[in-house]
């Protein structure tokens, strides 16, 4: 978080030259392109950072999400995850991080209504899923969705305005779960359930996968909403800056969040909720453990749901989770896969190449285990992941586009290739 006492100067020296460069340092930060001042000669091009994978540098300037992963703190527009898993609910908090204040009762109420109506997908969009192959992952499934929105809704083009944008986000949040549940009925040959507009959004969603007729233990919705909330946001990770990246060209946020879920689809990012539970099956009982973190360690495998780029302590997140299980097993019976994953955790924990490391679980290790107790099928877990990070990702795309320092988004590269030659022809090659 930013500080006045972070604020000052830097003094750089560059030794080629003897040069010395004063920049400002703001919210703890120095503006790269200022390092451009920096040249050798007047036709140089001046100084860049290197940076892959966007190790150290800060792409905006956001009001969204803290997150502090030394001391494993998460704050959406300033509540503490613990509050708001506990007393809030997941469309409570989508408004609060599209709006940037909690809700009053008749907002709440108004924007449970909007989102609860724009649930239904066009029969197009259901006629679409229907032509893929039965085993279609539904990851790839949703990511189409999204493309099939853009085609359905152009006005969403008109980024600069009210309603249409707003339409768009709302219709995000709305449609995510419902493109989610006909690709997951499709998986099993079954028809698509409609979504009620009576009922609340988490219940929907399991009547949605698993039939009208379905009637969920309140104790169940209310787990699947906690995990909705503790997904909702996570500021620059890789499918919400993807969403920034590609937003950045002024497309339509159906087509950039298309492009947010392929990102979270990715086994590094949100595809380790199903990476985890392949994990546990292999590794089959808590005493195969002590061997399967051998490999880890070997380098033969990763340990999937353990370690984050940002978190260098225990995720906030998955200590929720962890008690969110008890809950749900309270319901659902144990999972017997949860007494590896415990065993797992613990050995991973005592041990050194873990503890060096700083790889404590992550939001992934404990919540494949609850959806699976939900009933639902590992290759669907990613997607209740997408519709958790839905409103954060619209809420981004939103702070993105009304943010006057944004341009499009392009980074710089060091060229390594070739310098130019001449072009060879074919035959005497
Ligand atoms: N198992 C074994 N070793 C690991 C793991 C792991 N899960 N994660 C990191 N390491 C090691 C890594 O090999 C490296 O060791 P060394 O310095 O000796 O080469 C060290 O820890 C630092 O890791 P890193 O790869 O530099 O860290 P990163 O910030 O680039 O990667 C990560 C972060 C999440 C991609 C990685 O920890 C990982 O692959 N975890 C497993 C997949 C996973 O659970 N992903 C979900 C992330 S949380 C939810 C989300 O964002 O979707």
């Amino acid at each position: 978080m930013s500080t006045e006492a972070q604020d000052g100067t830097l003094t750089v020296t560059d030794n080629r030259t003897g040069q010395t460069y004063e920049f400002a340092i703001t919210d703890g930060t120095i503006r790269a392109t200022e390092l451009r001042n920096i040249k050798v000669s007047d036709d140089d091009f001046g100084l860049m950072t290197y940076d892959p994978a966007f190790m150290n540098t800060a792409s905006c300037r956001s009001a969204i999400t803290y997150l502090d992963g030394d001391n494993g703190v998460l704050r959406y527009r300033g509540y503490p995850i613990e509050q708001l898993a506990e007393k809030s609910t997941f469309l409570e908090v989508a408004w609060l991080l599209i709006h940037g204040e909690l809700p009053s009762q008749s907002e709440l109420a108004q924007f449970t209504k909007d989102i609860a109506d724009r649930m239904v997908v066009d029969p197009s969009v259901e006629a679409a899923v229907k032509a893929y192959r039965q085993d279609a992952h539904p990851m790839g499934v949703l990511e189409a969705g999204f493309g099939q929105l853009s085609t359905l809704y152009p006005e969403a083009k008109e980024i600069e305005s009210d309603p249409e944008r707003m339409d768009a986000l709302y219709n995000t949040i709305a449609k995510m779960p419902t493109i989610g549940g006909v690709a997951f009925r499709h998986n099993q040959g079954k028809d698509p359930v409609a979504p009620d507009p009576s009922l609340d959004y988490s219940t929907n969603i399991l009547k949605m996968f698993f039939g009208a007729d379905y009637a969920p233990d309140p104790r169940l919705v209310r787990a699947l909403d906690i995990l909705l909330i503790l997904h909702a946001d996570h500021e620059q990770n890789c499918s919400t800056s993807t969403v920034r990246s590609v937003g950045s060209s002024q497309v339509d946020p159906y087509s950039a969040v298309a492009a947010g879920i392929a990102a979270l689809y990715g086994p590094l990012h949100g595809g380790a909720n199903e990476a985890v539970l392949v994990m546990l099956r292999e590794i089959g009982s808590k005493d195969n453990v002590p061997e399967f973190v051998e490999k880890v360690k070997n380098r033969e495998a990763l340990l999937m749901g353990f370690g984050h780029r940002v978190y260098k302590n225990y995720d906030p997140r998955a200590t929720i989770i962890k008690k969110a299980c008890d809950d749900v097993f309270e319901v659902t019976g144990v999972n017997p896969l949860l007494e590896i994953a415990v065993e797992l955790e613990r050995t991973a924990l005592n041990d050194e190449f873990f503890i060096q490391r700083k790889l404590y679980p992550n939001v992934d290790f404990y919540s494949g285990l609850i959806y699976e107790a939900l009933g639902i099928p590992s290759e669907m877990f990613t997607v209740m992941f997408a519709i958790g990070r839905a409103p954060g990702w619209v809420a981004q795309w939103l702070e993105m586009i009304n943010d006057k320092e944004q341009k499009i988004s392009r980074p710089r590269q060091v060229y390594v290739g070739p310098d130019e030659r001449d072009y060879v022809d074919i035959g005497s090659r």
